[in-house]
Formats: C-alpha cells, structure tokens, sequence
C-alpha cells in the first residue's frame, strides 16, 4: 500500500514538475499587457513584428543561413517560417531574445497540411471520410507533434473550393463543394487551436487562401480569376466564414487577383468583408511574396506602392517578401501609411502572441524532451490508419472482384508498388520519405505474411518511357488468379506549382495495363494520386479501381486491409472525376441552364446545353463511392409540406445494409431551390451523416433544415432565403433519386 502512495505522490511530484517547467509566470490580461507593450515601441519595432522570413530551412529543421539570424539579431523579424525542431527553435528563439530590446518573442510558423511528422492522407483523401472527426483528430495529433517541435502556426487548413483537377491544389482542400468544405474547416480549426491557445500542445490555425485561389482561369496555379461577388459569396466564401466562427486567429491572402484586384491588397476581402462583416479579430499574412508580386500583376509601381497598398488594405504581415521591413517606415514617414494601420497590424501579431503563452515562457513549444515523446507516437500512427481506411473510394468493383482472398495468387504490378517515397503526398513537413511509411508492398506483408503467393513487379516507371521491366511483370501476371496494379501520379505533380493539362495516368501506365488486360485475368487498379484523373478507359476495362489519393505514413496498410476486406471501403469523392478535361469545370451544384439536357432519353437531342461527343455526365459524381456491401434508402419523409422562416423540416429516410459486409454509407441530403430571384443550383449539399450499419440492419437518420440553410446572395445582394417551392433529396451520391418536395413560407 504504502509503495502505491509513494508511486502515486512521485507521479504527481514528476506531472507537475513537467507542467511547472512549461507552467507560465503570471502577467496582465492580454489587452492592458499589449497596450503597455505597445506604448514602449517604436514606429520601427512595430513595423518589424510584421515582417517574416524563412530559415532557408528543409523541413528537418533550419539550416543556419546568414541572412535571417542577421536580421534576427538587428531586431528586424517578427516571425520564422519554416524553422521546426525543439533544439533548432530554441536556438533561433534565443538570439532573438538577446537581441530584442523589448524581448518580444518570435512566431514560428510551418505548413502542417495533413501531418507533421505522421502523415495523415491527404486533404483530399481525407474529405473523402465525410468524416469531421477523422479532420479534426488528423489536425489534432499534427498539432501535438507540431507544437512539440517547435511549431507555433501552421498554414492551414487550405479551404479554397476547387471545381478544376487540372489545379494542382485540389489535393491540398475538400473539393468543390462549400457545405463540406465549412465542415472541414471547422473541424480543422478545432483540431489545430483546440479549446486554449495558451496550452503547449495547441498552435495556431491559418485559414487560407483568401480568396477563390481554385477557380485560376484553366487550373493553372496563380492564375487570373475573375467571378461576379455573388457566386464569390455563395461559393467560395462560406469555407472561409465558417472558421472565422470556429475562432481562426490568422488567415492567408491568395496569390491570384479577383476581377482585377490582386487578394494581397483586396480591401474589399479584408478589410470590407473579414475584419468588417465578419469581424475577424486575428491577424492576415501575406502568402509567399505576395505583396512583391503586386508589381508582376500590373497592380503597384513599385515595392514602396506594394507595401502601402497591402497595409492599408489589410495585411498584417508581409511572408518573407521584405517590402514592410524596407519601405514602410519611408511609407508612415511620407504619410502614406497612418500609426494607425501600423498600430493595427502590430497588435493583431502581438495578441497572437500572448494568445500562445509566449510572452510568459518564449520556449515553451521548444522542449526537446516532449519533442521526443510526441514524434510518431504509436497512438498517432494507429490515427493515421483509422483516417486512412475511411478516406479510401472504391469506385468500381466489378462481380465482386473486391475483397481479395487470402489464398489467391495475387501479381502486385505498377510503380507505386512498393513506393514508401511519394504516398506521403505532398505538403508532407517533416514526414519520413526514407522508409519509415508503409509501403503496398509492406501492407500486403503485414495482412498476408511472407508466405503469401504473391509477386511485387514495378513493371514501368510513374512517368519515363522504359519499356524494360515490362515483361517480367507480365510474366509473374500469367501466373496469377489476378493483377493489382498500383498506379498515379508522383507525389509532386500535385500540390503548388504542378498544374497538369493532361490528367490521363502519366508515363506508359496506361500502356502497361492495356498489355496486362491481355491476359484475360482480372485487375484492380489502386490509385495513388493527388486529382481527378481522367480514367475512362480504365473504368472500361479494370474490374475494380480504388481511389486511394496519398493516404500517408500508413498507407500501404490501409489499401492491403481494404484490398483483403479487413476494412470496407466507406469514402465518397468530394470532387467530381469528368470524362476528360474538355468537361471541365464540372461540378455537381451547377445551374440548370435553358436548354437542360436531360441525356440519351431527351425527346430534343439537337437544341440543348450538350456536346456531340461526350455526354454531360461525369465519369463520376460528387458524393460518389461504392462499398463491399449495399445499402437500400426507402420511406424518404419531411414533417410537413410547408415550413415557415423561424421553423425547421425534418427530413428522415430509412437505410439498409442489403448485402454481406458490415459497413458505413454517408447518407447525403441535397436540397434545390425551384426559383429564386437569381438562378440557382440544380442541387445543394446541406447534410450528411456516416452511419454504420451491420449486414441486414435498417436505421432511420433524420436531418433538420432551416431557412438559414437556404439562403443565398439574392438580386439585390442580400444573404436570405426566399419562399417558394424546394426538392429535397437523400440518398449516397450528387445523383441521389430519393424526392420530397416542400413550400417555404413567410
Ligand atoms: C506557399 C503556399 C502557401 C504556403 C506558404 C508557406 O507558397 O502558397 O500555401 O502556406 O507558401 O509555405
């Protein structure tokens, strides 16, 4: 008993003398403390907090590069991108300390995207889980890590709607729709900021990019948007508001222009809507350069009308650009820029700050110890598989080729095959690219054992046109009852900079399938890609495709337990895969047009919104995904036929699970507004639900709508629902056939 006592006090002696060593000294409430900061600074110190530089740091930690520790140590930085590690922070943290007159700690800032150091799928992938938990538990764990390494804000989450897989970002979001993209973001916020700042294991989140960065005219990263202010509003602005609500504290200004206004100096974003309308109370930084490539877009003459312009328009800190270090002291000088904008900006970084806990101990996110026992925590790791088996989208499973059986002999072919290199994805920070993630190969070890009948073959390469291991993958493939081709795109040809025109499987892969087909034997094709692809032939032809996206440091192991049914396939696509790029920008909430095509059984085939060549449909819907198991929706009902402004509709439907697999359906509700004062989407998602059911289980899900959930920008800008007569439809895709309809009434 008594050693109990002694184990127990020593427990408690070793937990607080942990919190002791990161507990805070006590200072003023954060108002009067900032204002008496303030009140000490110069013009000049106020300036400096809004300036960043990078540590010319890998994700591995800085390289001590010359020029920001000079400017560190001349009191000229505000905050580091891109410095990570306990003992590397801690370092940088030090000399800024020693040189700061007024001790004012730095913010270290880093793009945890989907990941610190256990990567989490992608983005993409992960909005595919319709999952919010799954979101906010992957930005939950990354900020453990994170926050152990020195990391006090991360660039994220990454809302942009994007309707154009020819963008390389689309893998960096949640798709093309604003009702997912607002869950998604919440719940990242939430994961990332928790419910304290002033914790050690929580960072700031970033919301970004402000604004419409994935509507770039062709999907070519940085390009020009132009849109009209009601489809910015209805579409691409709600993922945005919805973290302001969540509690955001900073937010990233896009690189494009919108309708002629560059996002770095729009104050119509942020000072009109932002800090106006939505009374964002954190703090804006500029995206890489931004504010220096005012000059390219033809929008400032010079880095002095840059700067001036950003300031007074609303960005609070320039990303490694320099112009707020060098020119607006001349700006404040000339009078081009007031006290008060500055006083504003300098604030904004400053509360920031203290919302961290760094003015009572600067290095506390810099402790080498916890650092140690955060990193791949096994806990994380198992995180990382759960959300990985839940953003899996199986799109095609012909005969029930899926799931495999164990004792088959399975020829496992293609480039990705035992990758452990690209399937982290990009925006991977400080993931192991060297072995440490689970490869296919790997996974299929794991589920099967090293006596398996199986064989590994690369057969071709992502994107050279070597010819040369083909045959020996094929040999191996004659000998199998089936292929598995693991196929994609490299891990870079998604992400900043890597816009494609051509999204068709890069390289010979398409080639070397269509050689594979020959043999008569079944294929699965397993996707590792970071886009739409544009994949007719393979839906032609591949008996079953599953769409992995990059599904992170466990990825192998979620594709073999999916592949051999230990996990049944539950994501949907939360962007629409088009037929080919001439589709495109397609998506599932578009108009109705006048002339509707109503497909092959329209009795007017000539005179309607349609190509001669390709039909309207996608190869793929929004909200789409199969499972081992099927699933029947019945009994779709609303509570009344009319429902007033201050009343809610429930809408229930029955959902079985009619097959042999227990498994999950995200049961989708759509709504359609029949006529508005301005056109309107033929559908709108306003609900979903996982719900997980037992082979032969029927469950009733009810959803609520109010007419809150129906408003829109209408002809006179206005943000209201408007009366009229709506559809409602449930069901397991965009496509979903189950209908009510109701009245909304004044
Ligand atoms: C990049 C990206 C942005 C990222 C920032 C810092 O250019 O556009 O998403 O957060 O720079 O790395």
């Amino acid at each position: 008993m008594k050693a109990t006592k002694i184990t127990i006090a020593l427990l408690i002696l070793s937990a607080s003398a942990y919190s002791q060593k990161s507990a805070p000294k006590k200072i003023k409430p954060k108002a009067e403390f900032v204002a008496e900061l303030m009140a000490k600074m110069t013009v000049d110190e106020k300036i400096y907090q809004t300036v960043q530089f990078t540590s010319d740091g890998t994700v591995t930690g800085p390289k001590t590069g010359d020029n920001y520790i000079t400017r560190i140590k001349q009191g000229k930085v505000g905050s580091i991108l891109n410095a990570t590690g306990a003992k590397a922070t801690r370092e940088v943290q030090r000399i800024n300390l020693e040189s700061s007159r007024l001790k004012i700690p730095l913010l270290f800032g880093h793009d945890v995207i989907h990941g610190f150091k256990t990567i989490f799928p992608i983005n993409l992938g992960m909005a595919s889980s319709f999952d919010p938990k799954s979101v906010e538990l992957a930005a939950r764990d990354a900020a453990e890590e994170a926050s152990s390494s020195g990391v006090h804000w991360t660039f994220a989450p990454m809302v942009d709607i994007a309707r154009d897989p020819r963008w390389s970002r689309v893998s960096e979001g949640s798709g093309e729709d604003p009702y997912l993209g607002m869950q998604y973001g919440i719940a990242s916020v939430h994961g990332f900021q928790g419910t304290d700042l002033s914790k050690y294991n929580t960072i700031l989140a970033c919301t970004k990019h402000f604004a419409a960065y994935g509507a770039a005219e062709a999907g070519r990263d940085y390009n020009t948007v132009d849109m009209s202010e009601r489809v910015l509003r209805d579409m691409y602005l709600p993922p945005f508001k919805a973290t302001v609500d969540a509690g955001v504290k900073t937010f990233m200004a896009s690189f494009n222009e919108i309708s002629g206004v560059p996002s770095t100096a729009s104050k119509f974003l942020m000072r009109d809507i932002l800090k106006g309308e939505w009374k964002f109370d954190g703090m804006v930084v500029s995206d890489y350069t931004g504010i220096n490539e005012m000059i390219a877009h033809g929008f400032a003459k010079d880095e002095q009308d840059a700067g001036q312009l950003a300031l007074n328009a609303g960005l609070d800190m320039d990303m490694v650009g320099a112009i707020y270090m060098n020119t607006l002291k001349k700006s404040y000088d000339e009078g081009k820029v007031s006290i008060a904008v500055i006083n504003d900006a300098c604030k904004r970084i400053l509360d920031v700050k203290y919302d961290l806990g760094l003015f009572e101990d600067p290095y506390r996110y810099s402790d080498e110890k916890r650092e140690k026992e955060t990193l791949n925590k096994p806990q994380f790791l198992n995180d990382a598989l759960d959300v990985a088996n839940k953003s899996l989208v199986l799109l095609k499973n012909k005969n029930n080729i899926l799931p495999l059986k164990k004792d088959q002999k399975i020829a496992f072919v293609g480039p990705l095959v035992i990758d452990e290199f690209h399937i982290i994805g990009s925006w991977a920070a400080i993931g192991d690219r060297n072995g440490f993630a689970v490869s296919v190969k790997e996974g299929v070890a794991n589920v099967l054992g090293a006596s398996a009948k199986t064989t590994f073959d690369q057969g071709v390469e992502i994107e050279s046109t070597k010819r040369d291991l083909m045959a020996a993958a094929i040999a191996n493939a004659k000998n199998a009852d089936v292929i598995v081709a693991v196929m994609g795109e490299r891990e870079n040809m998604t992400g900043e900079a890597a816009s494609r025109t051509n999204i068709d499987l890069p390289g010979l892969q398409k080639e070397f399938l269509g050689e594979l087909k020959k043999l008569g034997k079944p294929i699965v094709l397993v996707l590792l890609n970071g886009r739409p692809l544009t994949i007719g032939w393979e839906n032609e032809n591949m008996d079953a495709i599953l769409e992995a996206w990059w599904p992170g440091t466990r990825g192998g192991d979620a594709i073999a337990q999916t592949l051999f049914g230990m996990n049944n396939p539950s994501a949907k696509l939360p962007i629409t895969f088009p037929r080919n790029v001439g589709q495109i920008p397609i998506y599932y909430n578009h108009k109705n047009t006048g002339r509707p095509y109503l497909g092959p059984t329209d009795p007017e085939q000539k005179y309607k919104s349609k190509y001669i060549d390709v039909d309207n449909s996608p190869l793929f819907p929004f909200g789409y995904g199969l499972s081992y198991t099927t699933f029947a929706y019945s009994n779709l009902k609303i509570s009344a036929p009319q429902v007033k402004f201050n009343e809610k509709l429930k809408v229930t439907v029955d959902v079985a699970n009619t097959g042999n697999y227990d498994g999950t359906e995200v049961v989708q509700l759509y709504v359609r507004d029949l006529v508005g004062s301005v056109t309107r989407p033929v559908r709108e998602l306003k609900g979903f639900e996982r719900v997980a059911l037992k082979k032969g289980e029927k469950k009733s899900v009810t959803f609520e709508i109010s007419s809150d959930d129906l408003k829109f920008y209408n002809i006179d800008m206005i943000n209201t629902a408007e009366a009229g007569d709506f559809e409602v439809f449930v069901g397991g895709s965009s496509d979903a056939d189950l209908k009510q309809s109701f009245e909304l009434v004044k």
